[in-house]
């Protein structure tokens, strides 16, 4: 009964929590990003409409609400935070480009290349990837040189070949009938970056061990049920909440995914079944982690 209780408060805390947190995240954000005064300023301002834009700021609600769980630095949690969602932010211009997925809207808004053009476009990524670094590597963001260290080598590992860009590239050219090979794109063009939303806090804490590995195997579960959703509302979700392409545009580009090889209702039973074992994860944190429990039903839930 009490803990039925407790899940409730949770639940109804938890959207405040994360409205707290995007408004945090991009008034950091706005401070953090490059102005300019010269003709460079066209590329200023195309990283700024691309990180600025209402984008739901989960990574970086991730990083903040665990960053609580283990009582850290505010500013330190939060600047990493921001740098992840610069690399995000870039990931989503690219994969918008005419070359990639070819999409005109993005968070209700025209994509960076139709507002702007394709090279400033590439230009604007480029740059928003390289500003991530920046953040990170500031001696603002931790004293120690060597944490710092660490978490630019693991948002480097999480962005590149290994990670997002692996996954990127293993979308474009399409995988056959072959659920496994799915799952490891998805790990690694959605589940990397989110995974390390939580390895800010366990680099910050020095956490290893068993706390280290539960969170990230939740971290792990959770990306791919993300982006199963994710898959899910491009046939189910409406344009106009989602803010940007729905009604099947995945298969009709070819793509394969647990909704082009399954079909939706077996998709959907996938996210219920990978919310249980995600939230089993968290087991060994016990109350700390109630906020991250119910956020789990939080996003996977969604409707953009
Ligand atoms: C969209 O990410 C791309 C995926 C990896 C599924 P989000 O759903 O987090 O998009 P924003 O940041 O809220 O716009
Ligand atoms: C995730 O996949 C994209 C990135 C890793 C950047 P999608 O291509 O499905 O994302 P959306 O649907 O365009 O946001
Ligand atoms: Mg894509
Ligand atoms: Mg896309
Ligand atoms: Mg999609």
């Amino acid at each position: 009964m009490m803990a039925e209780r407790q899940a409730a408060n949770s639940n109804d805390d938890l959207g405040q929590r994360i409205a707290e947190a995007a408004d945090v995240v991009t008034v950091a954000l706005d401070a953090l990003l490059p102005r300019a005064d010269g003709p460079e300023s066209r590329l200023t301002e195309a990283m700024r409409y691309a990180a600025l834009g209402p984008g739901k700021r989960l990574r970086p609600f991730f990083a903040i609400e665990t960053g609580k769980m283990f009582d850290l630095d505010e500013r330190s949690v939060l600047r990493a935070a921001c740098a992840l969602e610069c690399v995000h932010a870039y990931s989503l211009v690219h994969d918008d480009l005419p070359c990639m997925d070819d999409d005109d809207i993005r968070r209700g808004r025209p994509t960076v290349h139709k507002q702007y053009d394709e090279a400033t476009a590439v230009l604007a990524g480029d740059s928003l990837l390289t500003v991530a670094f920046e953040i990170m590597a500031h001696p603002d963001t931790h004293e120690d040189g060597n944490v710092r260290a660490e978490l630019v080598r693991r948002l480097a590992v999480s962005s590149g070949a290994q990670g997002m860009c692996g996954g990127q590239m293993i979308d474009l050219l399409g995988v056959r009938d072959d659920l496994g090979a799915v799952a490891r794109m998805q790990r690694l063009k959605t589940g990397a970056l989110i995974a390390f939303a939580f390895e800010i806090p366990l680099i910050l804490a020095g956490a290893k061990g068993g706390e280290r590995s539960s969170l990230m195997a939740f971290a792990q579960d959770l990306g791919l049920a993300y982006q199963i959703v994710d898959d899910v509302l491009d046939v189910e979700g409406e344009a106009d909440l989602l803010g940007k392409a729905a009604g099947g545009k995945d298969a009709e580009k070819g793509k394969t995914n647990y909704v082009t090889l399954l079909g939706l209702e077996a998709a959907k039973e996938r996210v219920a079944l990978l919310s249980g074992q995600t939230k089993a994860h968290l087991e060994p944190f016990g109350e700390r982690a109630r906020y991250l429990r119910a956020s789990v039903d939080f996003v996977l839930d969604r409707r953009n």
